[in-house]
């Protein structure tokens, strides 16, 4: 294979904290490595549209704390065709880079592998989003973010709900994923959390919160992951108010705040070992694999894998949630 001199690096699909700090890392290591690099805006977008931009040490200065992305993101409807990829791949030769880094989640992932299949050209993967869903690494950057916070908001919320005992349905992100609603549930204690992974029984749930009522527990915080197969938090709450009208519900979508904010230490530190490990994965002649993070152990997964197989809900977490409200 020809040595690599230059390298691309991107951000697509959602952002997520962190996602600053892995570009900080792929760029300084790269040109530590005596690598050049370019950034490119707007992810494939910006492939598709020649938007490259030289970066330097100092251009990813006092980025590691920020949310979002400097080279800014989008999904792109354009790479789902040949001639798009094409025309990405044309751009790329033009720029002169030898290898790309894509940061994002799994439609990023599937844009890449199918652009390695067609143009044999090698691309390494950073897991960004904050969903958590990406088979290959236990966690992905901008998910720990994510989660400290929910538990922000959902304390402040908790505060509302004991003082005038209501039951609050909070519905997280995590699209068709339950990791955010889950996780993030069991920390901030909440007394029950619906995730689009097990089917839900809103008669049950209605059971269990007139149970509590019983027990003289007058307020309730249930977290909705946005893809329960019940609905969203909204419809669950119309569903439930045909069991009867005996409890004050509430509804809060915390939607796109969960994508913000300064990346937590973990994220920080996450993203700064994937950054790294991208560039040496790139040396390494690596040519379609995830950097993921498993066991404490920085590990290379191909796309393939990543794609293929679905990273399951442990469902023994779901029972901590049940077992820690009896
Ligand atoms: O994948 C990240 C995510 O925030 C999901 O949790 C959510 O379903 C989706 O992106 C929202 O996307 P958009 O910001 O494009 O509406």
């Amino acid at each position: 294979m020809a040595k690599i001199k230059k390298i691309a690096i991107l951000t697509s699909g959602g952002d997520s904290p962190g996602m600053n700090a892995a570009i900080r890392a792929v760029v300084r290591k790269a040109l530590h490595e005596n690598l050049k690099v370019m950034g490119v805006l707007r992810g494939y977008e910006g492939l598709i549209n020649n938007d490259f931009i030289p970066m330097s040490s100092k251009s990813v200065g006092n980025i590691i704390q920020r949310g979002g992305t400097i080279l800014k993101t989008a999904r792109s409807e354009r790479f789902l065709t040949q001639e798009g990829r094409a025309l990405a791949y044309e751009n790329l030769l033009k720029n002169k880079c030898d290898a790309l880094v894509v940061i994002g989640g799994d439609g990023t992932f599937k844009g890449a592998r199918i652009f390695i299949e067609e143009h044999s050209f090698p691309i390494v993967g950073l897991p960004g989003t904050i969903d958590n869903d990406l088979y290959g690494t236990d966690m992905t950057i901008g998910f720990d973010t994510a989660l400290n916070t929910v538990i922000e908001a959902v304390d402040k919320i908790r505060d509302t709900a004991a003082s005038h005992e209501r039951i609050f349905f909070v519905e997280v992100m995590g699209r068709d994923a339950g990791f955010i609603a889950l996780r993030s549930g069991i920390a901030c204690g909440a007394e029950a959390v619906l995730v689009p992974e097990v089917l839900t029984d809103l008669k049950e749930l209605h059971d269990q919160l007139t149970n509590y009522m019983s027990k003289k527990k007058t307020s309730s915080i249930i977290l909705v992951a946005e893809g329960d197969d019940a609905g969203g938090a909204f419809s669950i709450k119309s569903e439930m108010e045909k069991y009867g009208d005996e409890f004050d519900m509430k509804v809060t979508v915390l939607g796109h705040i969960q994508r913000g904010g300064s990346p937590t230490a973990y994220d920080g530190y996450l993203a700064s070992r994937l950054g790294v490990a991208a560039v040496e994965a790139i040396l390494d002649d690596q040519r379609s694999v995830m950097i993921g993070m498993i066991n404490r152990q920085v590990v290379n997964v191909p796309f393939n894998q990543t794609i293929k197989h679905h990273k399951d809900i442990d469902e023994e977490l779901l029972k901590i949630v049940d077992v820690l409200n009896s």
